[in-house]
């Protein structure tokens, strides 16, 4: 999850490890580093904190030299082990390499290296570029560097050392965070810049398929045809704090500004050539089609995620959808019958009360699919299959980019299934992977919006009571949008199913009291506008969250945030967005610990 590297005058594996201390709030499971001592290259790693690799290392004093990169790592293909751990390397020990990302298609990568002899020890997707990089080297970094490049798909940041070239570090990117730094003592790599804000504060911002060569004395950058480009460098004056969260005033903030790339990360790995591929389910075609019903259980916004799913898997593909609460669900004796599938949601795949279920379901003798962030926690371990989303660490307490990888997930989940049982046509099944691929940059145009909804936002910093109302889909989103809001800034809030409110709820309603109504579905929006107007005739200030076009219901509401348009289907995916912010204005407004909400916990690790 953080790379680290240097080259210089001084001692490299003090520095490295360093660096990667800087990146520990990220969140990882395991360390290492590899160091150059003069003739060759030597790799300490190990599964755990830091420490153990500073023990290891005696704080670097055994892997002395002046040329080395490091890595703390978040494991995703391959649990968390000592060879699952980089920096990875080539088997004569000559190239050295730490990788953040997902190389996409390392597996037929993989197998064609193997048939040319290549021995694999770990189940890293990172492996594969060593071996590639070995079997591509003929002399010459960049020439190997530049081929590696034109044959991989999917993210990366790399650093990498050539025992050849003991006065050389490399280093490349592409969708992942990567800058390079130089002072009068050497030149530095980092995948962010907490990293070597000790050491210099003369940052270059690496761009997408730029290649980078450093040297004790500086570094130059080059495109893929090894033409060198002339970058500017900046100067940082963030302090440590500002530069953990990249600029941001909180996590919550940046991690909502990830949400385009988490939702790429959670999309691309499983679209190939116009259909949808998820072979984590671990089941075929007709076991697909032998799905009779399905039980979601979570506990929390990954819950909420379950409550859209089953609108989203029962609207496309027909199956029967059961959505539990985790605490609820292994308690109640559940009824599971021949042709069920269980489903269990969760960020951290620690949450006790998930887990307990998914035992539960086990040991009733049902196969358990888990949607985790976590790669290598409980959950992921215990569960039969497990389809990831790749949301990377999530530090805020408050999960928003995690939640957004969940519903990813799901629609995929929905439309596979979908497409097995012929409930959608081909023309609808493409239009809505163009509706998928859209999100990212809808997301993003919803994010720039922010500052019109800080505006609104501070207006209501001294609320006593909000309430989010919706139908259907927009049923869901309002529980996560309120959930966010009182989970956060301490206010009171509730969501209700719109057509609810006139069996009690309305009498809550006062002059001035805020109402949240969301309405993306346009089957249900005439309906959800007449309570708009049912609130809003007794003193609500009517709050709309609605799709682009949608004028009409500027006469029922006080005010308007418009959505882009997409498949009603995903339109939780951007209509979470306002309300998320609107959340995090509000307890910023009031001074609230917004990442540390008083409380709470992320991982709920006890019943
Ligand atoms: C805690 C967190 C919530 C989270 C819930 C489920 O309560 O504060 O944000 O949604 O646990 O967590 P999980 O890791 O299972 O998704």
């Amino acid at each position: 999850c953080g790379i680290v590297g240097y080259i210089g005058k001084n001692q490299a594996a003090p520095i490295v490890l360093d660096g990667l201390s800087k990146l520990e709030y990220r969140g990882y499971d395991s360390a290492g580093m590899a160091i150059f001592d003069g003739s060759k290259i030597n790799i300490t790693k190990s599964v755990g904190r830091l420490k153990v690799l500073q023990e290891l290392t005696h704080d670097g004093a055994t892997m002395p030299g002046n040329l080395g990169i490091g890595h703390t790592r978040w494991a995703t293909h391959g649990a968390p082990s000592d060879v699952n751990s980089h920096p990875h390397f080539n088997e004569k020990g000559t190239i050295a390499v730490v990788h953040n990302g997902i190389i996409e298609n390392y597996l037929p990568l993989k197998k064609k290296l193997e048939s040319k002899g290549y021995h694999f020890i770990s189940e890293t997707d990172t492996e594969v570029l060593a071996h590639m990089l070995d079997y591509y080297y003929k002399g010459d970094p960049m020439g190997a560097i530049v081929k590696v490049l034109h044959r991989v798909e999917g993210s990366y940041a790399l650093g990498i050392l050539f025992s050849d070239f003991p006065g050389e570090m490399f280093a490349v990117r592409k969708d992942s965070p990567l800058i390079v730094g130089q002072s009068g003592e050497g030149c530095f790599i980092a995948s962010d810049v907490p990293a070597i804000l000790k050491y210099t504060r003369t940052v270059t911002y690496i761009d997408n398929q730029e290649i980078v060569r450093l040297t004790p004395e500086g570094l130059h950058i080059y495109n893929v045809d090894e033409e060198e480009l002339e970058k500017e460098s900046v100067t940082i004056d963030w302090d440590a704090e500002a530069a953990e969260k990249a600029g941001y005033e909180h996590f919550m903030l940046k991690e909502m500004y990830e949400q385009p790339k988490t939702v790429t990360d959670t999309i691309s790995p499983r679209i190939r050539k116009n259909d949808i591929v998820i072979e984590e389910l671990g089941m075929s075609d007709e076991d697909l089609l032998s799905v009779r019903k399905i039980h979601i259980v979570a506990c929390g916004s990954a819950y909420h995620a379950g409550v859209t799913g089953k609108y989203v898997l029962e609207g496309l593909a027909r199956i029967p959808v059961e959505v539990d609460l985790a605490s609820e669900f292994r308690y109640r004796n559940p009824i599971l019958e021949d042709g069920g599938m269980v489903v269990v949601i969760s960020q951290s795949g620690e949450t006790a009360d998930t887990l307990a279920a998914l035992r539960e379901s086990k040991k009733r003798g049902f196969k358990v699919l888990g949607i985790v962030n976590v790669v290598g926690s409980s959950i992921a371990r215990e569960a039969d299959n497990v389809m990831y989303t790749w949301a990377g660490p999530e530090i805020a307490v408050a999960t928003t980019k995690a939640y957004s990888a969940q519903l990813i997930a799901l629609y995929l989940l929905a439309l596979k299934l979908a497409r097995v049982r012929h409930t959608v046509t081909e023309r609808e099944f493409e239009g809505m992977l163009e509706d998928l691929g859209r999100l990212p940059d809808q997301i993003e145009l919803l994010l720039n919006n922010k500052n019109r909804i800080q505006r609104f936002a501070n207006r209501y910093i001294a609320a006593k009571d909000v309430f989010f109302i919706g139908r259907g889909i927009d049923y869901a989103i309002s529980m996560e949008g309120s959930l966010k809001l009182k989970e956060i800034s301490y206010i009171h809030s509730e969501a209700y199913a719109a057509g609810e409110l006139k069996h009690g709820t309305i009498s809550l309603i006062e002059e001035g009291t805020l109402v949240a109504a969301v309405s993306t579905q346009p089957s249900l929006y005439q309906k959800t506008i007449s309570n708009m107007v049912e609130v809003k005739s007794r003193g609500a200030f009517v709050l709309a969250v609605t799709c682009e076009g949608n004028r009409e219901i500027e006469k029922a509401a006080d005010y308007v945030i418009y959505i882009p348009q997409t498949n009603p289907f995903f339109a939780n995916s951007l209509a979470i967005i306002p309300l998320q912010l609107f959340s995090y204005y509000v307890a910023v407004g009031k001074g609230c610990d917004v990442d540390k909400p008083r409380n709470l916990a992320k991982s709920v690790t006890v019943e």
